[in-house]
């Protein structure tokens, strides 16, 4: 055997020898571990309502909501994450539906979660015994650990999408659930929740109040997004800069004793582009699902294009270069692990370290 032989043979054991120490060498992983880039596995996707909202049905007819499966909810799934039920790598995007009259029992989880209606009324979620009317355009949250119920009063079924940091939660191995009890505690049916008459006054706080991590005002109702939505557009039209640019008014969900995101984890933002608005191209770190409230409009995704309309939903990935035009007047809701990003301070230096690569 030569040197060299010898020294390939010593080499060869060594990664057998570290192998069976549950050892793997930076040398031979770096790629793979520290990519230039972000090299997301998720991948641009859409998922249509026309689709979703039969298969939803359908399962309404064949499959009981009860204790145990807990909800009728169905996960959109990533094709690039095979077999698992999530939207992105940090997100879990579901349709829910609730039959007439049905009620799904009470429990509470670690993780953070909220509902966002595009069509129908008549279920009310009860989050911490306080019952939440759940209506057209609403975005209803149901911070950590807050026990939630549904029950639906009507004679015809609803349905919405629930959101939540499932994945994100499962990767830092912080889920815990507990079960409420099994007969729903609470069938009162108010118009308003006692939290939005404590919490649902703009630009008042009831004085006294604590900080608290995710907002503590649950429904965020249709008739004040649309209002501010239409405020925007209007002072942009007499002439007073708004921040998104021409025909693009934005709003974002906040927590009114921070001023910051409404949920800890999950970013909430709604959006309305006048017809034939194009947003510029731009990616962030972090993925984000949308969903079309109302309207039509072509989304690019890297280099794929995809038209979408009302009620579809689609995936933006991490750095997925990214923008939209609008056919009509289109409405959007979006929801992102952006707070997650940004409080780790990845979001500026993601910012810089491109910079830096397009500036080479
Ligand atoms: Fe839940």
């Amino acid at each position: 055997m030569t040197t060299t032989e010898q020294e390939q043979a010593a080499l060869d054991q060594l990664y057998r020898d570290f192998g069976a120490h549950h050892l793997i060498p930076l040398w031979t992983a770096r790629d793979d571990l520290m990519p230039l880039t972000p090299q997301p596995a998720a991948v641009p996707h859409v998922w249509r309502w026309s689709d979703l909202y039969p298969l939803a049905q359908r399962s309404g007819d064949l499959v009981p909501v009860g204790r145990g499966g807990e909800r009728r909810a169905i996960a959109l799934a990533n094709p690039g994450l095979p077999g698992l039920p999530y939207a992105t790598p940090t997100l879990w995007a579901a349709i829910q539906y609730l039959g007439p009259r049905e009620t799904a029992p009470s429990h509470h989880h670690t993780q953070t979660a909220f509902r966002f209606v595009i069509d129908g009324e008549g279920v009310w979620t009860n989050v911490e015994g306080d019952p939440v009317a759940m209506r057209r355009g609403d975005l209803l949250l149901t911070p950590s650990w807050a026990f939630h119920e549904h029950q639906n009063v009507t004679d015809h079924p609803m349905a919405w999408i629930d959101g939540l940091d499932i994945p994100l939660v499962h990767q830092l191995d912080a889920g815990f659930f507990e079960f409420g009890p099994d007969k729903l505690t609470v069938t009162e049916t108010p118009d308003r929740s006692r939290n939005e008459r404590l919490w649902g006054h703009p630009g008042l706080r009831p004085i006294g109040a604590q900080d608290q991590p995710s907002s503590p005002l649950m429904a965020y109702r249709w008739a004040h997004t649309d209002a501010a939505l239409t405020a925007q557009l209007e002072l942009a039209d007499e002439g007073h800069p708004t921040a998104l640019g021409p025909g693009h008014a934005g709003v974002r969900y906040s927590n009114p004793t921070t001023g910051g995101d409404a949920l800890v984890t999950i970013r909430t933002e709604f959006h309305r582009l006048r017809a034939g608005v194009r947003t510029e191209p731009s990616r962030i770190v972090g993925s984000a699902v949308w969903q079309v409230f109302e309207g039509e409009a072509t989304v690019a995704l890297g280099e794929q294009r995809f038209p979408v309309e009302k009620g579809d939903l689609f995936v933006v990935p991490s750095w997925c270069e990214f923008s939209l035009e609008a056919g009509t007047q289109v409405d959007l809701f979006r929801f992102s692990d952006e707070p997650v990003y940004d409080a780790l301070g990845f979001t500026g230096l993601a910012r810089q370290a491109a910079g830096r690569q397009e500036n080479r």
